[in-house]
């Protein structure tokens, strides 16, 4: 077997992953200036204040500017999320950046996240699992912290759906925000940060919510754009049947996985989707409010963005306590669907 300078090839990665866990030491976000409130909508599209904050919990969103991109608001958030962590951006070992509207189709907006903060010795990826690309980059990097194969992880949740809406049309238009949220990880002591994670897919649902146009299969001509395939299209009903169903069978299983119980739960920390959707949920397992964090009615639905907010909010409201078990619950397009159980580290 050939030898490498400096790897033991006898070294047990099974006892390594005994004595690794995966912890967020650090948290941060950031959100475009520009508030649209629901009346300000209300003055071109056909809606009301009434309607949409009945149906969904929103009452205002944050909205980019032409000028800013998916990886100006993303930075912004790692920078704060690695002065939270004391942590420089030289000391990351991987950039994982969760997103549905990256700056180019081609190359990572990790990578153009990763210049712009200079984090030299950090390798950097996107990863695409829309509003559940938050729970599938923990996923991701809690399986990379636990093997010893890096040290700190930067996994950002970071999406800018405003420049994809139509915003002609109110069953999409009112529902989304742009926004960033950053989390940095660390190797942690095993029975604290991520304990257990549980993520899924059913790919017939790819046309439930979606943006047809723009790939390689549907290019973006000025016919195709005329068309609107340049734009989110979304059957409303459809996907908040599906949230209804499946995000108390991901609840259920990760709980499992972690061996633990719904009133173990300290903190539900769902994808900021509908307000309707979370009071479901939490009624569902009989969480209540205390145990429950909404801040959708400041943001609208931030995608990928949403948890990693509502965890920098919550840590500054003083609501993450070391010890306490955080559960973090996506869903949205694919259709996918991802939970963590994080026992506090911080
Ligand atoms: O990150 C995951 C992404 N997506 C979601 O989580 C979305 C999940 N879905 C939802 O949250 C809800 O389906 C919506 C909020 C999008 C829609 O609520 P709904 O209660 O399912 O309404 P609906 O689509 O069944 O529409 C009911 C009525 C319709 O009118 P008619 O046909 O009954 O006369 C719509 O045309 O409400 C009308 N409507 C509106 N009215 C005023 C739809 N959108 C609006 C609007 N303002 N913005």
């Amino acid at each position: 077997m050939t030898q490498f300078p400096g790897v033991d090839v006898h070294s047990n990665l099974t006892l390594n992953h005994a004595l690794r866990g995966a912890g967020i030491i650090g948290l941060g976000m950031a959100v475009p200036e520009r508030v649209l409130t629901n009346d300000d909508l209300a003055k071109f599209v056909e809606t009301s204040d009434e309607w949409i904050t009945s149906r969904t919990g929103i009452r205002q969103r944050h909205v980019c500017d032409p000028e800013t991109a998916t990886s100006d608001l993303a930075a912004s958030a790692a920078l704060a999320a690695l002065a939270d962590a004391k942590l420089s951006p030289q000391d990351l070992d991987l950039i994982l950046c969760a997103t549905a509207t990256g700056d180019y189709l081609w190359p990572s907006t990790a990578c153009v996240i990763q210049h712009k903060i200079g984090a030299t010795n950090a390798a950097a990826f996107d990863l695409s699992a829309a509003c559940s690309g938050f729970c599938y980059g923990l996923t991701v990097a809690g399986g990379l912290l636990r093997t010893g194969e890096m040290q700190n992880i930067l996994v950002i949740g970071a999406d800018t759906l405003t420049k994809q809406l139509n915003w002609h049309d109110r069953g999409t238009c009112i529902l989304f925000g742009d926004g960033a949220g950053a989390a940095v990880l660390t190797a942690c002591n095993p029975d604290e940060g991520v304990i257990a994670s549980y993520l899924g897919a059913d790919g017939s649902g790819v046309e439930s919510i979606w943006m047809p146009g723009g790939g390689v299969r549907t290019p973006l001509t000025t016919e195709n754009i005329g068309a609107g395939l340049n734009c989110i299209q979304m059957k409303g009903s459809e996907v908040y049947k599906f949230a209804v169903r499946i995000v108390p069978e991901v609840i259920e299983r990760v709980l499992v996985r972690a061996k633990l119980q719904p009133e173990d739960i300290g903190l539900l920390v769902m994808h900021q989707a509908n307000l309707r959707i979370i009071q479901a949920v939490a009624e569902r397992f009989g969480i209540d409010d205390e145990r429950v964090f909404v801040n959708l009615h400041k943001y609208g639905n931030t995608s990928a963005a949403s948890i990693p907010i509502a965890l920098t909010e919550a840590q500054a409201e003083g609501r993450l306590q070391r010890g306490k078990v955080i559960v973090t619950v996506g869903f949205g397009a694919g259709l996918t669907w991802g939970a963590n159980v994080l026992r506090w580290n911080k």
